[in-house]
């Protein structure tokens, strides 16, 4: 149904993910894998074709991260991005040497022989370089197609053994004739076929979904976000009545949220729903805890401790539900490649090791905007689709510091003029998430003739695609002054806001 896909082994760069990316943008399927994936599990796969993905390292350097060696031999033709430029070359018998001129940034790419690879691009593009080694010898068979400034070797090609390579990065924006490339790649060499779309992601779903569950019973704990909420109409559409979907009140959420959505899952979206009071709970064992990890994973556990009271309810169930992203999945556990643990989030990392039940995780290897195109197909509305990502942790994580049900209380309210405000100046599509953040550091403020003694809040918001990396947005001056004088007049116990500029890296987007 999916068709071929495209197997991409990550060697550690930090634009894999936009490979991927890239590749499902011109509707191919593709997978990311860890670069020592042996190549009897890859031809398993039956790929019908490989990308080798840049890295960090130098091929020359002992202990330097190699596929196996027999991957050019397989036949499946194959592309090799900067690194894997390298890889291919160093696997062929060509020589490579650290580059005396290191190539950082733009560049402008001189086609100089005719290339498949190159069909149709601009015959001198500016391109996005980031290397510090270059080819420097190369045997016969491959021929060199395009040359830059300090690339005597910029890409390369082989038709007769199908086997490409560009020292440049083709997936990032930058690169003008980029996507020109990956889809040269993709459909004139490779021959792959325009399958991918999320109707046909929904179809082939269901039907896996039901393979796996059988006629037994899953979990699904609903956070108010899109991604769980698309996963329960998924799931329901899969397994019907054999879904029990619990929204769990952690007293963390945004105010009137719970009453709000609750209402919502069961009159509008037809879900049937089960709503489970837990505030003091949650509030009991956080008490004294200011670890942002241990936050987390006492959060992570009491949800789980929750749906197991729900499983003496309903009876036996065998499978626990989550809408996990992509991006949850490369930042919490570094399962698919040399990229180092950010936060455990507790969609992936903050569940306790030992659970009773399966996991069943649709949406591991998608991205944000894929999560809502799947909604949109299941008639989820506009309003919901683009609304702001919520972590699982929720406001436990931007009160900082020690919680309690009064800190939680101002920040609701501060949190809910926000948002008000982003809806009067018609800012909330422009960003991609906005909260507010409460400090623990108080500081002095006058009101009317009395000092005051209060606490700082901070106004975070962020443009991003899919949160792995975000910028702060620039906000109009009267947005926040308006958002600023409401805050400190209408919540008692804040006298003073800021706004924080920091983009990601090197912050994160939450504050904890
Ligand atoms: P960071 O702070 O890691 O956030 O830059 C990236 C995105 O992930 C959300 N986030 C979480 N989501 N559980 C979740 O379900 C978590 O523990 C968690 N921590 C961060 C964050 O809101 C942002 O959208």
């Amino acid at each position: 149904m999916i068709g071929k896909s495209v197997i991409i082994l990550d060697f550690g760069s930090q634009y894999t993910q936009l490979i991927a990316r890239r590749v499902r943008e011109l509707n191919v399927y593709c997978e990311i894998l860890p670069y020592d994936t042996s190549v009897d599990f890859i031809i398993r796969k039956d790929p019908g074709a490989i990308i080798l993905s840049g890295g960090p390292s130098s091929v020359y350097q002992k202990g330097a991260p190699m596929p196996e060696e027999r991957i050019l031999k397989i036949g499946i033709p194959i592309l090799g991005i900067c690194y894997g430029l390298q890889i291919i070359a160093c696997l062929s018998g060509m020589k490579v040497e650290s580059a005396k001129e290191r190539e950082f940034g733009l560049a402008t790419l001189v086609v100089i022989k005719e290339s498949k690879l190159l069909k149709g691009v601009d015959k001198s593009g500016r391109v996005w370089m980031s290397h510090g080694d270059k080819i420097t010898q190369f045997p016969n068979d491959f021929i060199v197609t395009a040359k830059t400034e300090n690339s005597e070797i910029a890409a390369i090609e082989s038709s007769q053994k199908n086997i490409y390579g560009i020292q440049f990065h083709a997936e990032v924006v930058h690169t003008d004739d980029g996507k020109k490339i990956i889809s040269n790649f993709l459909f004139n060499i490779s021959r792959l076929e325009e399958n991918w779309n999320m109707r046909n992601f929904i179809l082939s779903s269901i039907r896996s979904i039901r393979e796996i569950v059988k006629d037994k019973k899953v979990i699904l704990g609903l956070s108010g976000g899109v991604d769980s909420t698309v996963l329960a109409l998924l799931l329901k559409k899969a397994i019907g009545k054999q879904l029990n979907s619990v929204f769990v009140d952690t007293g963390l959420l945004r105010k009137n949220e719970y009453s709000t959505l609750m209402r919502r899952f069961k009159n509008e979206l037809n879900l049937d729903v089960t709503g489970i009071n837990a505030g003091e709970e949650f509030l009991g064992e956080l008490k004294g805890v200011t670890s942002p990890e241990k936050k987390r994973k006492i959060i992570g556990k009491k949800f789980i401790d929750i749906f197991s009271t729900v499983e003496k309810n309903i009876g036996k169930v065998e499978f626990f539900a989550q809408g996990t992203l992509y991006p949850d999945v490369i930042e919490s556990v570094s399962v698919k490649g040399p990229s180092a643990t950010i936060k455990s989030h507790h969609n992936v990392g903050g569940l306790p090791k030992k659970m009773n039940w399966k996991l069943v995780e649709p949406f591991r290897e998608l991205f944000k905007d894929e999560v809502r195109d799947i909604g949109r197909e299941l008639g989820l509305d506009e309003k919901f689709i683009m609304r702001h990502p919520f972590p699982g942790p929720g406001l436990a994580i931007r009160v900082i510091g020690e919680i309690t049900k009064n800190k939680i209380e101002k920040l609701q309210e501060a949190d809910y003029i926000l948002k008000e405000e982003l809806d009067n100046f018609d800012l909330y599509k422009e960003v991609w998430q906005s909260f507010v953040v409460l400090l623990p550091v108080k500081t002095v403020g006058v009101m009317g003739d009395v000092r005051t003694y209060e606490n700082v809040a901070v106004i975070r918001l962020v443009e991003s695609v899919d949160g792995m990396t975000a910028d702060w947005f620039p906000a109009p001056p009267e947005f926040l002054k308006r958002v600023s004088n409401r805050i400190v007049n209408e919540v008692k116990g804040i006298n003073r806001v800021t706004y924080d500029l920091t983009s990601k890296p090197p912050g994160t987007i939450e504050w904890e």
